[in-house]
């Protein structure tokens, strides 16, 4: 959990950006609720100095000092780079200097890189192996193993984070390169469709994940551009139903008590965040309604009924679908965000869901 600077600020953000994002942290309670790093994306990256060495741009100062403040915070500090001459906002990449560059984050005192494929595609794969999308598939695989290795050489522990959008099935070789994390999709952005497809796309990935190792369906929009409380709340239960890193991107010298008792819901990022470390799935889907359920430690689940649609469902003929989450004919539910206890509830158990909401429920026999 953390935060990453690129869903608000995007190309403009700064050193005092991070500071005061870490100030904040610490006095919104969100470090204590355990959004501990403080991610750095793309437009921090400046020339190279005489030995190769990256220098960070005017923006940022003095990363080493920018570093040392975050981790007086109680924080870590997260980077972001390309196995690409370039990143995507055309700033300098790593390729060719991957050693010297995880050697350079770890005297920095980084703890988490971001390496996103960007430039590498068009002046790497594309020109390496034309045409032959196996051959390229494999250059992809070696850059991220090689800065993988570099980071290890350093003997700086860092979270390794991918970002190269899904390609080649990377929930299946991204774990043995080395990925902690990394990217199912493209980006998200600031609206429901987006988001809600991005979250829904995850179906059937459950199986890749466990603790060290996640699928990330990208940073949230939580707070941020047009999603509304229901919008908001229901993208921070997808994200917990997936077990996903939750890396807010909102501008936290703006937020509302409303998007910081969202962010903060103790029982949401304890479903997160709970130590079996599944991820959950989809149950039952019909049109816009979905079921997705994500078992728990202590033997309960999480169940989510999520309406996607545009308007108001009753469940009528919708039932709860409990045999196929394990559960007999009956189970005792829990309404996480109206924090109420709701009694023994069967399958034609009925509630009206709003357009773009959902009731999250923790169900045990
Ligand atoms: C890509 C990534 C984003 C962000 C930008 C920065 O689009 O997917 O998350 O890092 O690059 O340029």
């Amino acid at each position: 959990m953390g935060w990453n600077s690129w869903n608000f600020f995007a190309g403009k953000v700064t050193d005092k950006d991070i500071r005061d994002t870490a100030d904040l942290l610490v006095s919104t309670g969100m470090r204590d609720a355990g959004y501990v790093y403080v991610n750095i994306d793309d437009t921090w990256e400046g020339k190279r100095d005489e030995q190769g060495r990256i220098q960070s741009n005017e923006k940022f100062p003095d990363m080493k000092a920018l570093a040392d403040y975050v981790h007086s915070k109680g924080l870590k500090l997260g980077i972001y780079s390309s196995p690409g001459p370039k990143t995507c906002a055309g700033f300098e990449g790593s390729l060719g200097h991957e050693e010297q560059d995880a050697q350079t984050y770890a005297g920095w005192g980084v703890d988490y890189l971001k390496y996103d494929m960007c430039s590498f595609i068009g002046a790497v794969m594309n020109v390496q192996a034309p045409g032959d999308t196996a051959k390229q598939f494999d250059i992809m695989h070696a850059a991220y193993e090689k800065m993988h290795q570099a980071i290890l050489k350093t003997g700086r522990p860092m979270v390794y984070s991918f970002c190269e959008y899904g390609w080649d099935s990377v929930w299946d070789w991204g774990p043995g390169a080395g990925a902690n994390l990394w990217r199912t999709t493209g980006d998200i952005s600031a609206n429901f469709d987006r988001m809600s497809s991005i979250g829904r796309a995850q179906a059937g990935l459950a199986k890749f994940v466990g603790p060290g190792h996640w699928n990330d369906p990208d940073m949230l929009e939580v707070g941020n551009g047009r999603l509304n409380h229901d919008e908001n709340v229901t993208h921070m239960t997808l994200w917990a139903m997936l077990a996903a890193p939750l890396i807010a991107g909102n501008n936290l010298t703006k937020m509302t008590p409303e998007i910081g008792a969202i962010l903060m819901n103790k029982d949401v990022l304890a479903i997160d965040q709970d130590p079996l470390g599944k991820q959950g799935d989809r149950v039952f889907a019909e049109g816009p309604v979905e079921i997705w359920a994500k078992p728990l430690k202590d033997g309960s689940k999480a169940v989510a009924i999520f309406n996607f649609g545009e308007s108001a469902t009753q469940m009528r003929g919708i039932a709860l679908h409990l045999k196929e989450m394990g559960f007999g004919g009956s189970a005792k539910a829990h309404d996480v965000w109206a924090a109420k206890d709701l009694g023994t509830i069967k399958d034609d158990w009925k509630t009206t869901i709003p357009r773009h909401a959902v009731v999250l429920l923790v169900m045990k026999r």
